[in-house]
């Protein structure tokens, strides 16, 4: 929450204790908020210490290629920012990823707003960043720091995008303030890949059953991205 040493020593053991491959990304909150000081100064320093060599910034399987990207501007804490660098390096990623069934981008915050929830933080540039990626055929974009689920074709709110392309945004798998003052529930998305679809499960926690519980899924096939 506050980018402190207990803190992110918590968050090890968590990551620790998944087995699976693990694509990790640091959110605004990795990085100091009240401590300017440290914030100028080393803003990634404990997260590099604690996270930083726990996750790979990519993962390659046979149906599906993830990269992720770093968006946090420690001058401004909230608002997300995606350099021309790992733009263009992004995008030459893509590129490489072409015989790869499906191609997805991850990063912190999000690139729009639901007209039912708005949330400070938006990527600068959103629009420009978008419609690189889709011109790079990207197929979808997964954000965080929203807290609540959503799948949305980017065309919904970027109208002159070029190609078909999906803004997912995934819940808080466990942090207990959005259950008290956002009104939401814990959730995290399920991502499924075939050669020929793309599915999307947000799976909800339910206090009775103790356990997260399979949502609606939306599905997607390669037809639908032609
Ligand atoms: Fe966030």
């Amino acid at each position: 929450m506050r980018a402190r040493n207990g803190q992110f020593k918590a968050a090890r053991h968590f990551l620790e204790s998944i087995s699976a491959p693990r694509l990790i990304i640091p959110g605004n909150h990795d990085v100091p908020l009240f401590s300017l000081f440290m914030r100028l100064l080393r803003p990634f320093g404990n997260y590099n210490k604690w996270i930083e060599g726990l996750g790979a910034r990519e993962i390659i399987f046979d149906e599906a290629a993830i990269f992720c990207l770093n968006t946090i501007n420690y001058l401004r804490h909230q608002q997300g920012n995606v350099s021309r660098e790992d733009l263009r390096k992004t995008a030459e990623w893509l590129d490489a990823m072409a015989g790869v069934p499906w191609r997805i981008v991850v990063m912190h915050q999000h690139l729009a707003n639901v007209p039912w929830r708005r949330r400070p933080g938006i990527i600068r540039d959103a629009a420009m960043i978008v419609n690189a990626l889709a011109e790079h055929k990207a197929h979808a974009i997964l954000c965080g720091h929203v807290h609540y689920h959503n799948v949305s074709p980017a065309s919904d709110f970027f109208p002159g995008v070029k190609r078909p392309i999906l803004l997912i945004t995934s819940g808080t798998a466990t942090h207990k303030r959005v259950r008290g003052r956002e009104g939401e529930t814990n959730s995290f998305n399920m991502l499924t890949f075939t050669a020929d679809q793309f599915s999307i499960t947000p799976c909800y926690w339910i206090d009775e059953k103790q356990d997260y519980i399979p949502g609606e899924t939306k599905s997607f096939t390669r037809e639908y991205f032609k």
